[in-house]
């Protein structure tokens, strides 16, 4: 992996102040990018924007609300007239508080306020940023995005039935921008991310349902936020150049494997078998 593989470039990561955004920021940062640390919550993302920039990097923090279109014009402004130009965006940003989560459930049970919040966060706010973000790629005819989806957006699952809608619907928006705007330079893709805990969206989940989690990644264990800035920073970078309209799957395994694989082993262990 090159050291300095985004020296130049102009990154906006959205939903930075926390969690994997944060630490994109802090890796992409490293590898040289000046760092647009986009968060709603702005004490987070000047905390962020703080460290880089006292680690000898370029960072601005900008209080967005990605949902919101006028905050996301204003906000891509404001990094053009810091840094100059727009290289990547990585679209990060999702609504996953723990009171989100209790309301969206399964579709029978479903809180229609949380999943227009969902929609509204997660897929428009995608889809704006990438709005403002594209047309200054174009300037420049260069530009990467990536768009953070999840395996919920391909597998189906007992509740988050809007965050998973979402989040299959950035898959789609992904390849539109890849198709629209591929021969002007601009690539676009999804990353389908596996277990990798943040403070934020995993501080709340108990120990039992991360470890039937671990259990299903085929990897030693779970993934680390670090592990997941890594493949942004491959993404966003000329080693990905022929990357494109693809969904990278970061997920140690999680989607690899038959359904069966654990109850398999856990009947294996119990009856001495060492397979079929
Ligand atoms: N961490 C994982 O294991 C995991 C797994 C699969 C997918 N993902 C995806 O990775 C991304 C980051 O996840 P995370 O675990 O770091 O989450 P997180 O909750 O720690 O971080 C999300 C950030 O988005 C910000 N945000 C929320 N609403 C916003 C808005 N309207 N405008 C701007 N910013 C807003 C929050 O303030 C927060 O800083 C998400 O898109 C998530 O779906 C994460």
């Amino acid at each position: 992996m090159s050291d300095r593989k985004l020296e130049g470039r102009v990154a906006i990561i959205t939903g930075a102040g926390g969690g994997l955004g944060a630490e994109s920021a802090r890796v992409l940062a490293m590898h040289g990018a000046s760092v647009g640390v986009i968060d709603i919550n702005m004490e987070a993302a000047e905390r962020v924007a703080a460290e880089i920039v006292a680690s000898g990097g370029k960072a601005l923090a900008v209080r967005t609300d990605v949902s919101v279109e006028a905050d996301v014009k204003a906000m891509v402004e404001a990094i053009v007239v810091r840094f100059g130009r727009v290289d990547v965006l990585y679209s990060n940003a999702a609504l996953l508080s723990v009171d989100q989560r209790r309301l969206d459930r399964d579709v029978i049970n479903m809180d229609v306020d949380a999943w227009d919040r969902a929609m509204g966060v997660n897929l428009r706010g995608a889809m704006l940023c990438a709005k403002y973000a594209v047309r200054e790629m174009l300037k420049n005819e260069k530009g990467s995005l990536i768009f953070a989806t999840s395996g919920l957006g391909v597998q189906g699952d007992l509740s988050l039935s809007a965050y998973a809608a979402s989040k299959a619907a950035l898959i789609m928006l992904s390849r539109s921008i890849a198709t629209q705007y591929g021969k002007q330079g601009i690539r676009s893709n999804a990353m389908q991310i596996g277990l990798a805990p943040s403070e934020n969206a995993h501080g709340s989940m108990p120990a039992e349902v991360i470890q039937i989690l671990r259990d299903n990644h085929l990897t030693p264990d779970v993934g680390t936020p670090r592990q997941i800035a890594d493949v942004v920073a491959f993404l966003a970078s000329d080693e990905a150049a022929f990357v494109t309209g693809s969904t990278l799957v970061a997920d140690g395994g999680f989607s690899a494997h038959t359904p069966s694989l654990v109850a398999m082993k856990a009947l294996f262990a119990q009856t001495g078998a060492k397979g079929m």
